[in-house]
């Protein structure tokens, strides 16, 4: 039974773009929660702290003194993503619950020290909890897509076919950030790949059961293309790519991913099952107004992902509070998270050198 009267107290390590968000969220959303403590080395990032979160939240530069703080239970982890292994295994070392935004790390060799750390922790009995931030498990939307599924209403699902497109973002911050973020596919198409295997069903309560047949990743394609930016050759990455996973089991994940849309974030999901189809996004509209003029009817977008997706954040740290608090299942499994993360680097491999990736009956991408 859940102690309502105690409050996991939180520190956020990394207060940039998503950092504030989940720092806003965690200190005024999240009632079983206590925001900490913020952590960053960009004195900016702490001035924006000082400025927007509660006096009491203490802004600090040095992760290891959030690692010493008793009064830190748990941490979430929003710096850039080629820092996300080690300080996750630093913050399970040190005895805090973890959640992590995504994706665990650029290659799915460097995500193999978190599952170490986390195992150690289960070894140990700590009970630690570690969550990957893969957001769209916890949007109202695709929630109740997965329980049409689960209730059967679509009958088999065989295709999605998905796009998580941004708005061009003239000042080209996503080319500096490509090789810290792993490359499109890594950074963006991660949150495709991960729904499809959830409403697929593949996800860990399958997959880790020692089922033989239970549905896994065949071989995967990928291309891309640079519209805007044709310098992101240097880093062997591209502002749109179009990926293409089949799983055995006649199943097949198709996704177009975009750094320049014109009108806003748009992430159109159709799922075709036998017996019904279901779209998510059909139209990313920020509201219900409609504007009728002389241009025609129309209605404004989510200028980016975080409108979109504001309430799914506020669900996902309450979630996980609660997980830690209550010593409960995180919904976002750590193997979920690597499973994912192979996925994206097959698919990258593919874009990089025009080959089909096989994935093997153990799970693992054969490359030749
Ligand atoms: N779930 C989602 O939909 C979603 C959306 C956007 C970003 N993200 C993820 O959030 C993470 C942060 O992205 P962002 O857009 O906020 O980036 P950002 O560059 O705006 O912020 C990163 C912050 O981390 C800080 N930082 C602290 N220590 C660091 C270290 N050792 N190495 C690197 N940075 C350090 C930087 O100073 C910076 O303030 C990324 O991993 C990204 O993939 C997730």
């Amino acid at each position: 039974m859940a102690d309502e009267n105690r409050l996991l107290g939180v520190a956020v390590l990394g207060v940039g773009r998503m950092g504030r968000r989940h720092a806003l969220n965690t200190a005024f959303f999240t009632p079983r929660a206590r925001l900490v403590a913020v952590c960053d080395p960009i004195e900016a990032c702490l001035q924006w702290a000082e400025e927007n979160l509660p006096a009491s939240v203490r802004r600090q530069t040095d992760f290891q003194q959030i690692f010493d703080d008793p009064q830190v239970q748990a941490v979430v982890i929003a710096t850039e993503t080629s820092s996300h292994a080690r300080l996750a295994v630093e913050a399970l070392r040190a005895g805090k619950h973890v959640l992590l935004e995504k994706p665990i790390s650029i290659n799915p060799r460097d995500s193999e020290p978190v599952l170490a750390a986390a195992k150690e922790n289960e070894v140990e009995g700590l009970k630690l909890k570690c969550m990957v931030g893969l957001s769209r498990r916890f949007d109202e939307s695709y929630k109740e897509v997965k329980r049409q599924i689960d209730a059967g209403l679509l009958g088999t699902p065989y295709l999605i076919k998905s796009a998580t497109n941004d708005m061009y973002d003239p000042s080209g911050f996503f080319v500096k950030f490509s090789e810290a973020s792993g490359g499109l596919i890594v950074d963006c198409g991660i949150h495709d790949i991960d729904m499809a295997r959830w409403l697929f069903g593949l996800t860990t309560a399958v997959t880790t059961s020692d089922c033989d047949d239970a549905p896994r990743v065949k071989r995967v394609f990928s291309t891309g293309l640079s519209v805007r930016h044709p310098e992101l050759a240097k880093t062997n990455d591209a502002d749109n790519a179009i990926c293409v996973v089949e799983f055995t089991g006649g199943k097949v994940l198709d996704f177009h991913l975009s750094r320049t849309g014109l009108h806003g974030h748009d992430c159109l999901t159709e799922v075709f099952g036998s017996e019904r189809k279901v779209i998510v996004n059909g139209n990313p509209t920020i509201n219900r107004v409609e504007i009728r003029d002389q241009h025609g009817v129309r209605t404004e977008s989510t200028p980016t992902y975080y409108e979109r997706f504001r309430e799914a954040f506020v669900t996902e740290v309450n979630e996980f509070v609660a997980c830690c608090l209550d010593d409960t299942v995180v919904p976002v499994s750590l193997d979920d998270a690597v499973q994912a993360g192979k996925i994206a680097d097959a698919l990258t491999h593919a874009f990089r050198t025009g080959k089909q990736v096989l994935f093997g009956d153990d799970g693992e991408a054969i490359y030749e």
